[in-house]
């Protein structure tokens, strides 16, 4: 989902492209194994394209339209791609003279082989590398390394040729252009374009395939749930992560987010690490310790929907591009909304920049902004110096008191940063704990045991236990409690 963004696709893109792709590769009667790499390259080929945009972005303006632009190009056809950068580089430098622009433009496409060579380098090993972070199999990384490879040997990096290209690479590639030639003209017109192209970036097995079953290959694409489609599918069955590979895939996906922009390197783990800290001095338990490192590292995963011209630019921002940064924790919350233990993340993860952020139910999300505003204010951005840590720190209290954060979480925030703050912890009535309060605080909204549990992230019978000690603390037995807390849900 979070590759779509950062190539300027639609969502869900490469899900489609993954479906299509094992629906051709059965056809073509590929063997299981094939079918099993072709399955995870589709769903991870663009991992590695946030490598280098920011220089595309100096050199063309708007790298994501480029991007959905080049998408319905044949790269093959060199007239084709010249005319395209051309009219970025046009417009990337538009109120120049006209013999100021002429020389502008020669030199960008003087220079545009060797500008798609690296970039194109640039992607796969980007690539490799997060994939070989979140321990995928050797089989899967040489297919990352060839993903501008063609048929015709005339791709990039390295120019391999016919069966030099790995079968995942082909069928992959030809499939997604299938899924983009659909959208545009449904069946017909994507099997007119893999027609066109047989021989030339497609494997002319695969593509006279294609074009015989296009219309069953393509059938629902985009009206199923394409998310079932594609797990109901997986070749070999599911491979769950343990809880270490999961970590440290968020780890992966969180260098993934970062490399959009020079100024954002390390920012991700930097949050993760901060959020974490200060959690436990909050009070937080273990699971919450968890669920912050895992939101501090894909808080910002959404950035890659937005220009990497935009994270990089110099000066004030205008109003439109305002607009764009704004929607970078709507696009993380799209992203992660599936699987449901991504859901729960994204959730909270989405909420970064929230204005109520400060007053969120959850404790996970207080801290977690407070923690992303310290970091990002201590790092130095395009328009701005780093400000110092006592500046930050002044930044930050002021934010807490007009209620944007949450004063007890910039509090353990700022100890945590190295800051001196009053002490902490102030007094809880019947010394409940921070959890207990948020507890308490569902309960008396009429929650279920089992509705509480999902608010809070934490196990029902965590719940239970949690409200028992509520009980205990206050002076109530359970059956009063109970009662009490109904009656009042009732009367609200
Ligand atoms: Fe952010």
């Amino acid at each position: 989902m979070a590759t779509d963004l950062g190539m300027g696709q639609p969502l869900e893109t490469a899900l489609s492209s993954c479906v299509v792709s094992m629906r051709l590769g059965e056809a073509l009667g590929l063997e299981a194994g094939t079918l099993r790499i072709a399955y995870y390259y589709a769903l991870l080929r663009y991992v590695g394209c946030n490598g280098h945009t920011y220089a595309m972005a100096a050199l063309f303006g708007d790298e994501l339209a480029l991007r959905r632009d080049f998408a319905v190009v044949d790269p093959g056809q060199i007239p084709e791609v010249l005319e395209l950068a051309a009219r970025y580089v046009r417009e990337a430098n538009a109120g120049e003279s006209p013999d100021r622009m002429a020389a502008i433009v020669a030199s960008a496409l003087s220079e545009l082989p060797g500008f798609m060579h690296e970039s194109f380098a640039g992607h796969c090993e980007v690539a490799q590398r997060l994939a070989g972070r979140m321990g995928l199999d050797d089989s899967l990384i040489v297919c990352l390394g060839q993903i501008y490879e063609r048929w015709d040997g005339h791709g990039l990096p390295r120019g391999l040729k016919g069966e030099e290209v790995a079968p995942a690479v082909l069928l992959v590639a030809l499939a997604q252009d299938a899924v983009i030639w659909n959208r545009i003209g449904g069946a017909e017109a994507a099997a007119a374009t893999i027609h066109k192209r047989s021989g030339g970036a497609y494997h002319p097995r695969m593509a006279e395939r294609f074009c015989q079953e296009a219309a069953s290959i393509l059938v629902d694409l985009d009206r199923e749930p394409t998310w079932d489609s594609v797990l109901a599918m997986e070749p070999g069955g599911h491979r769950p992560l343990t809880d270490d590979e999961f970590d440290r895939s968020c780890e992966a996906m969180a260098d993934f987010a970062d490399i959009k922009s020079p100024y954002t390197l390390g920012h991700s783990p930097g949050v993760s690490a901060l959020a974490v800290a200060a959690g436990r001095r909050f009070g937080l338990l273990e699971a919450d310790a968890t669920m912050l490192r895992r939101t501090g590292l894909l808080h910002d995963i959404g950035r890659v929907g937005i220009s990497a011209g935009i994270w990089g630019k110099q000066g004030a921002l205008s109003e439109r591009e305002w607009e764009q940064i704004r929607l970078h924790p709507y696009y993380t919350d799209r992203v992660l909304t599936r699987p449901e233990p991504l859901r729960r993340l994204g959730n909270v993860a989405s909420l970064h920049h929230d204005a109520t952020a400060g007053q969120s139910l959850s404790a996970t999300a207080r801290v977690l902004a407070a923690a992303d505003a310290y970091h990002a204010m201590t790092e130095p951005r395009p328009h701005r110096p780093a400000l110092s840590p006592e500046q930050a720190a002044e930044e930050l209290r002021r934010e807490a008191r007009v209620g944007r954060l949450d004063g007890d979480a910039v509090s353990a925030v700022l100890a945590e940063a190295g800051h001196r703050v009053p002490r902490l912890r102030r007094e809880r009535p019947a010394r409940l704990t921070e959890r207990e309060i948020e507890v308490l605080r569902l309960l008396a909204r009429g929650l279920s045991n089992r509705d509480m549990a999902e608010r809070l992230y934490l196990a029902p019978d965590t719940v239970k236990h949690h409200i028992q000690h509520v009980y205990d603390k206050i002076g109530l037995s359970t059956r009063a409690g109970a009662t009490l807390f109904a009656m009042e849900h009732a009367l609200l």
